[in-house]
């Protein structure tokens, strides 16, 4: 882990361990994002998802060892990644941010790439 890190700033493991399972907490009641996830456990999703944002932010690279290249936009080929995805996406993400006790520039920055990434996350227009 780099000590100069956005990843050690915020708080490191327990910070993005909370974050991703607020957010999960939202996909598993949303009727639109749940269908979409493969497995029933939203578990395994959800260190993934940890991990990839931890190694992200400049914490410990396990996404990598374990998972390989992030290629997100590929492995989000299989799912309908539409306008409507996004913005559940984000709204849950959304109450994620909120819930963590961050600092106003620290929350702003992790925001603006959320956003960006969720945005660049579409692959149809199909409804
Ligand atoms: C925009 C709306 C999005 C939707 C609807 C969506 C949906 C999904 C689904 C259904 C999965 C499969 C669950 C799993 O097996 O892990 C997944 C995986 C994943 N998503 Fe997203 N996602 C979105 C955006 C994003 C964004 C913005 C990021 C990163 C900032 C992200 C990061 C990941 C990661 C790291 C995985 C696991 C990849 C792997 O290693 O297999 N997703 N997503």
């Amino acid at each position: 882990m780099r000590p100069d890190s956005f990843y050690a700033a915020v708080g490191g493991h327990e910070t993005f361990v909370a974050l991703v399972a607020k957010f999960y907490e939202g996909v598993a009641t949303d009727p639109l994002l749940k269908p979409m996830y493969p497995e029933e456990d939203l578990g395994p999703a959800q260190d993934r998802l940890t991990a990839f944002l931890e190694q992200y932010w400049g914490g410990p690279t396990t996404y990598s060892q374990e998972r390989g290249h992030p290629r997100l936009r590929m492995r989000h080929a299989p799912y309908k990644v539409n306008p409507a995805a996004r913005d559940r996406w984000l709204a849950h993400m959304r109450t994620a941010v909120d819930s963590l006790d961050l600092a106003p520039l620290h929350r702003a920055e992790l925001w603006d790439y959320l956003e960006r990434a969720a945005h660049s996350m579409i692959n149809t227009f199909d409804e």
